[in-house]
């Protein structure tokens, strides 16, 4: 069964073929960054006028590349949220009329439930139940996840996504956009231990991770020791901040995983989204996996972030679990990753958060 994957939800414009929800046989990426680094982070109304441009031959490439022609397909999967609304639109309309001209049955996908999918590519089966981190610019949120297609979110940001954090610091910085990739970069060359960054306290006693006192942290640090941003030459100070900063994203993000982890019992352990790409929490979960004699399962760096090929693969299972949309499939802003069950989960986990 070939599937068509179409990613619009940010500033990526996206497609991808996956043969049986495992193979895949193209995955073509047009990323906007050089578009909206001039403006230091994505704006939504140029992205969704790009997505327009690109949609069109972004699909074609991952046809030819994929070497099938349209009529080959069996069914389409799209992003339907969550997003920016103008991004999102773009994908659902073109996917639409795409599977509708085609006469064969399309499937909304929610982002994070493929960012979920990712780690299925490339990786031997997942083990059920698992505990999957979610991180990227837009999401920070750890899913319980006892069986394939079944989430139950246990841990979320209560302010800024870890991916966000990384953007804003490297801003403050003067190191330029996306953040992570920078701050990572910087981080290998500084020293961790100069600076020491807070870790956020939730007072409820929730396993909730928070972020945004960190970029305070870093704004008063910068001011009183009157830190000045990069202007092309990098010191050794800002290393060394990158270093320390970098250092209290992934504690603040591990210091939850591993509650839950040891909490909640999975046979597997997911890290997945744009901030998997970082070594260091890599190495971090992989870590956490080792003491807990189960596996940690990341995607490639193709797949960390925002691509196609995960979307297919989350649309695949859901074709394959006999469901379909209509014509009137909507995108959502807000979509949330949770099913009925969830809500009982929340319930029952309030004090006690175990199964
Ligand atoms: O999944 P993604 O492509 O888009 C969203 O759905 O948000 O993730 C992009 C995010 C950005 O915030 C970027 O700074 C972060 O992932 N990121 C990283 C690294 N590479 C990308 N964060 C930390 N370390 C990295 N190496
Ligand atoms: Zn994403």
């Amino acid at each position: 069964m070939f599937v068509l994957g179409i990613e619009s939800s940010c500033d990526e414009t996206a497609a991808a073929v996956v043969r049986d929800g495992k193979e895949m046989l193209s995955s073509v990426i047009h990323s906007q960054i050089e578009t909206h680094m001039a403006w230091g982070g994505v704006v939504p109304e140029i992205a969704a006028r790009e997505h327009l441009i690109k949609i069109e031959p972004v699909v074609e490439k991952a046809l030819s590349d994929a070497k099938i022609s349209a009529a080959d397909l069996d069914a389409v999967a799209v992003t339907q949220g969550p997003g920016l609304i103008g991004s999102l639109l773009v994908g659902v309309c073109y996917a639409k009329a795409f599977a509708y001209g085609l006469g064969i049955p399309i499937v909304g996908v929610n982002h994070i439930e493929g960012h979920v999918f990712s780690v299925t590519l490339e990786n031997p089966p997942v083990e059920f139940p698992a505990l999957a981190l979610i991180v990227s610019g837009g999401h920070t949120n750890i899913f319980y996840i006892p069986e394939p297609g079944e989430y139950r979110i246990v841990s979320r940001t209560r302010d800024d996504a870890a991916g966000e954090a990384f953007d804003k610091a490297a801003k403050m910085l003067g190191l330029g956009y996306p953040g992570g990739p920078v701050i990572e970069r910087f981080a290998r060359e500084g020293d961790a231990r100069k600076i020491h960054f807070p870790t956020a306290k939730i007072s409820d006693g929730r396993p909730d991770m928070s972020f945004s006192g960190l970029k305070t942290a870093l704004v008063r640090y910068m001011r009183e020791n009157s830190v000045e941003p990069a202007n092309g030459e990098v010191s050794q100070e800002i290393k060394d901040i990158a270093a320390g900063f970098q250092r209290a994203v992934i504690r603040g993000l591990m210091k939850s995983f591993e509650k839950l982890a040891v909490d909640l019992r999975p046979r597997s352990l997911i890290v997945a989204g744009g901030v998997a790409c970082n070594f260091a929490l890599r190495a971090a979960a992989e870590e956490l996996g080792e003491k807990l004699n189960i596996p940690a399962y990341f995607p490639s760096k193709h797949l960390s972030t925002d691509n196609a090929a995960m979307i297919a693969a989350a649309g695949h299972f859901q074709l394959a679990r006999g469901e379909r949309a209509d014509l009137d499939l909507a995108a959502d802003v807000t979509l949330r990753l949770q099913n009925s069950r969830t809500d009982d989960f929340e319930r029952g986990r309030r004090g006690n958060y175990r199964r």
